[in-house]
């Protein structure tokens, strides 16, 4: 959702607070605003726009200040104006905010500080916190001390950094259920809801827990328990993340970049199988019960889980979107769930996790943020190694997740005895294959895929159809094409057509038919009659197939023939297709694919 930066340090930090809120736009980009200290009042600099737009238009790297807080925002509460782009200042002036999250209690506390004369000038629930401040202040003259006040009266979820007139070499910070975390350097501190804000200055971390607050000067940081006051003794987490990975590194966009260093990210998570998954295994096999648990892509790569267990496992295991799972699930203490999430903070996941944990199940989870608050908070975390994910976008991490999902059943298969061990060797070569065949098909596929993307662009709808496993990456490849594209699609297994969605095939909808290969005969022939169903209309298809032979002008009216893969690989490559079908589509239509409409990285809010 929206990222927090902040920074204080010796000399001028306007630029180092510029590339720490310029490397969390990806939280959010509606608008972004700074707050920096000149001396003894404070400089608000805001408006709409991203980052660098913002910074131009309001010369604000001409500022020259050595304490500063940063915030881009991600709309929940209140229009995208700069009214409501933080920070947000107190009434008088002395105190400036900036929040990640949701107060929930917002309402109230406005009404009641209204009624004390209190003026706002934003409907964010935000402005609410920077009125408690100067109000618990006035009473007592201590920051710390109306800090605590505020943080006991606000409910609901925030990560939150100040700074004030009173102490202007400081950062109030705190935290509950939004991420933050503070970067800790030789006489420069930095604060932020994730280490992309200083990894370039320090690669010392330390992450601020549920409950907490902390403040910060050049050169000391105190943490502190909200409810008793006492200070926190906190380990320094070292940052193993390269801050060159998270640059761009010559290609147009992130999205792209990620897209081809999934040969690398897959090797890197083949890498794990001799890791901790034979621990996660254990966990299923003992499980009575057990949950997939992901929302946005990481439900369909829980959808990818169910079917590739049910393939090589006895295990028939329901996934469940996060955001559902209250409703549906049933745990208990013999019920293991098991959650996938690339950020490691997304609130709907984490409540899911933090509930099962409640009714005493046991909980895991593949996440790529170490440090993160679901890395930490499952009873077994399998960090996938996919190096930072910038663009908004997930692709490399889901990918991955899926082949370590699959080796995980893979393990499970063969520990039940539901696959040989030659088996399990057949695959786990097929696995090792998919680095190199991936690297064949960006090298050689991707200009034809760009040309039929751009061929295609002005498409409307598109139906994305998979049978049996390749319905989750129907699902997820339609995904994307929204998200980075905003272009109608619709996932779905190809069984449905003919109970209703025959209905709509026009010269308006257009259909991409994931065809597995010929050696799946069901799953390949049932496909086929998917695609003949659509053709009989005189729909338009653009078939993915695996068929070498080349051309079938009466099936498909476009076709993108890939090498023979094993059946094993051979949805995971099929993804790869759709990925880049989603980004060229995009940049045909000129959308601004690392940062798209409506969408940010970690969704922090419920
Ligand atoms: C993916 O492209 C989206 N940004 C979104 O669906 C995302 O997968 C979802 O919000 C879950 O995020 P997580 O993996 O960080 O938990």
């Amino acid at each position: 959702m929206c990222g927090i930066s902040g920074v204080v340090g010796l000399k001028n930090i306007s630029q180092l607070l510029f590339e720490g809120i310029k490397n969390l736009e990806y939280r959010g980009y509606d608008s972004c605003g700074v707050a920096m200290m000149n001396k003894t009042h404070l400089i608000i600099k805001k408006d709409v726009g991203e980052v660098e737009e913002v910074y131009r238009k309001h010369n604000i790297l001409q500022q020259k200040s050595n304490i500063g807080i940063a915030h881009t925002r991600w709309a929940t509460h209140g229009k995208v104006n700069q009214n409501n782009t933080h920070p947000f200042t107190s009434v008088d002036g002395n105190f400036a905010v900036v929040h990640n999250g949701i107060i929930s209690n917002y309402h109230k506390l406005r009404d009641q500080l209204n009624k004390e004369g209190y003026k706002f000038v934003s409907e964010t629930d935000t402005e609410v916190i920077a009125h408690l401040l100067q109000k618990f202040f006035k009473k007592n003259r201590n920051i710390e001390k109306a800090l605590v006040r505020t943080l006991n009266l606000i409910e609901g979820t925030f990560a939150l950094a100040f700074i004030c007139t009173y102490l202007p070499d400081h950062i109030f910070c705190a935290k509950r259920e939004s991420p933050l975390m503070l970067g800790v350097g030789d006489e420069i501190k930095f604060v932020g809801s994730d280490f992309n804000a200083f990894i370039d200055y320090t690669k010392n971390a330390v992450i601020l827990d549920d409950g907490e607050y902390a403040i910060i000067s050049r050169d000391s940081f105190t943490v502190k328990n909200v409810l008793n006051g006492e200070e926190i003794i906190k380990p320094i987490t070292k940052i193993e993340w390269d801050s060159e990975t998270s640059k761009k590194g010559g290609y147009p966009h992130y999205m792209l970049k990620e897209i081809y260093e999934q040969p690398q990210t897959i090797s890197n998570a083949l890498d794990l199988e001799n890791s901790n998954l034979d621990q996660v295994v254990k966990m299923f096999a003992k499980a009575e019960s057990s949950y997939f648990l992901g929302v946005g892509t990481t439900f369909y790569v829980a959808k990818y889980a169910q079917y590739i267990f049910s393939e090589l496992t006895q295990k028939h295991i329901p996934p469940i979107s996060s955001d559902e799972f209250l409703s549906l699930a049933n745990v208990n203490k013999k019920t293991l769930v098991f959650a996938m999430s690339q950020s490691g903070e997304t609130f709907d996941t984490s409540s899911a996790l933090k509930y099962s944990r409640s009714k005493g199940a046991k909980t895991a989870a593949i996440v790529n943020v170490m440090g993160s608050s679901i890395a930490r908070m499952v009873d077994e975390v399998i960090l996938q190694g996919s190096g930072p994910e910038i663009c908004v976008i997930s692709t490399k991490a889901a990918l991955s997740q899926m082949v370590i999902l699959t080796l995980l059943a893979m393990k499970l298969g063969l520990k039940d005895k539901v696959i040989t061990k030659k088996t399990y060797q057949g695959h786990l070569e097929s696995l090792k294959e998919l680095p190199g065949i991936i690297q064949g098909i960006l090298n050689e596929r991707s200009g034809f895929i760009h040309r039929l993307a751009n061929k295609h662009c002005k498409n409307k709808n598109w139906l994305y159809l998979g049978r049996g496993i390749y319905y989750p990456i129907a699902l997820e490849s339609a995904l994307k094409m929204k998200e980075v594209a905003y272009v109608h699609a619709e996932g779905m297994p190809g069984g449905f057509l003919k109970h209703g969605t025959l209905a709509m095939i026009d010269d308006d909808v257009s259909s991409i038919v994931f065809v597995p290969p010929e050696e799946k005969k069901d799953l390949y022939q049932s496909t086929i009659h998917s695609i003949e169903e659509i053709r009989a209309r005189s729909g338009f298809v653009l078939g993915i197939h695996f068929n070498e032979q080349g051309k079938n002008h009466q099936l498909f009216s476009e076709e993108l023939i890939l090498p023979n893969v094993p059946s094993l690989i051979a949805p995971l490559i099929q993804l790869v297709i759709g990925q880049l079908f989603a980004y060229f589509t995009a940049t045909s239509l000129k959308r601004n694919v690392d940062k798209p409409r409506s969408l940010a990285k970690s969704v922090t809010v419920g």
